[in-house]
């Protein structure tokens, strides 16, 4: 029977922001239950680490979902679940748009015809393009380039229109580039194929890469590099519980930036890599790739003023410290066997067993 204030199903929350929205749920008293398809998930970060009820099962499950709502009191919806390869996208669409749109759509229907009208979405500050100016706001314009931030788009249109048409109340948090780990190295980012830097970044640090790239040299910013805002993931996690809280108290349907305000460049994160883990990190200059813009930098001011969000580690060093942890104790991989992970009751000698069990290889 649930205990908690209220139950959330959170879809994709076997994956890395997902699982720290979970985290961050379970700590503000909610009750969770995840549905994910494990495609890109992890069931052992769910069965060992989380502990929460895991539903394996897809969202384009018509009948699963029908069943789900039905047999749970649910009352909100925050969905992860999605394919995130931007590059991916370009090469095979169709598997986007199948999956982040139609998926999503078959999700929304089944919520609407079980009357949850509660929905917290993951989208992208992908979908505003190249920036005309930035910082970004939210009402910059919308010019998608790839479509995996089509796909955001669009279902970002969707849910106007299913308020519109269903009252079905939804925050859209566009997010800015979502790094690092949570504090205690228990949750981090384990994707595979990676392409975010900072990760890549440490596993070079680790010696698991021999080099990270840098694509273009020449952009106009302080030192040639592109600038991007990124924003810690546990700060993402709390804005979510924020933009549940925002609709359990009958908020109106809103679209929110998630980002730092401010921004750093590819070298700047290399070096600041380099202080905190104090090792060598070989660089490899490349040409700039098609469709980078210089500067990728968001306001989130009214996610401030409008939900209070308060982010607590803002400095890209402690988003480096937070996911390097998470590196050394698990090279940056969950496996499948016993973790010795508590949520509640971290200590050292935790720490040490995890370190001692930790595997000699990586997954890629
Ligand atoms: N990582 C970022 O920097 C970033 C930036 C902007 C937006 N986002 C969005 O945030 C969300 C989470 O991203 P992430 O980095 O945690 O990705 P992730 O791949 O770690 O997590 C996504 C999860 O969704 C699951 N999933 C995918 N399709 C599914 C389906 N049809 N049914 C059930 N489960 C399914 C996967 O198994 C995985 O566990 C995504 O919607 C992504 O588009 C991420």
């Amino acid at each position: 029977m649930s205990q908690g204030k209220a139950t959330i199903l959170v879809t994709g929350g076997a994956g890395y922001i997902g699982s720290h929205a979970v985290f961050a749920l379970k700590q503000a008293g909610y009750d969770v239950i995840i549905l994910d398809n494990l495609s890109y998930g992890h069931r052992e970060l769910v069965e060992q680490v989380l502990k929460v009820e895991l539903i394996v099962g897809d969202i384009s499950d018509r009948a699963l979902l029908d069943q789900l709502f039905t047999t749970h009191n649910i009352t909100a919806v925050m969905h992860f679940a999605a394919f995130i390869a931007v590059g991916e996208s370009v090469t095979d669409p169709a598997k986007y748009y199948r999956n982040n749109v139609a998926g999503t759509l078959t999700l929304l229907e089944a919520m609407v015809a079980a009357s949850i009208n509660k929905f917290v979405f993951s989208s992208t500050c992908a979908l505003y393009g190249v920036p005309k100016t930035v910082p970004l706001v939210e009402d910059h314009p919308q010019d998608p380039i790839s479509p995996y931030a089509t796909s955001k788009w669009m279902v970002e249109r969707m849910l106007s229109d299913f308020d519109q048409a269903y009252g079905l109340k939804s925050v859209c948090f566009r997010y800015f580039n979502a790094a690092g780990a949570e504090s205690t190295g228990l949750l981090g980012e384990d994707h595979v194929p990676e392409t975010h830097l900072i990760p890549l970044v440490l596993f070079a640090a680790l010696g698991k890469r021999e080099s990270v790239s840098i694509f273009g040299t020449d952009y106009p910013t302080r030192d040639g590099t592109c600038i991007r805002d990124y924003i810690h993931v546990t700060d993402l996690a709390q804005a979510h519980v924020l933009g549940l809280e925002y609709l359990l108290k009958e908020g109106d349907s809103e679209v929110f930036n998630l980002g730092n305000g401010s921004g750093f460049s590819v070298r700047e994160v290399i070096e600041s890599a380099k202080e905190v883990t104090r090792k060598e990190i070989k660089i490899v200059e490349r040409d700039r790739r098609p469709g980078d813009p210089p500067v990728l930098v968001g306001s989130s001011d009214k996610a401030k003023n409008v939900l209070g969000w308060n982010p607590q580690y803002p400095d890209v060093k402690d988003i480096l410290a937070h996911a390097w942890q998470w590196h050394q104790q698990r090279h940056g991989a969950y496996f499948s066997r016993e973790v010795p992970a508590l949520l509640e009751e971290e200590t050292r000698e935790t720490r040490q067993n995890i370190e001692a069990t930790r595997p000699q290889e990586l997954k890629t």
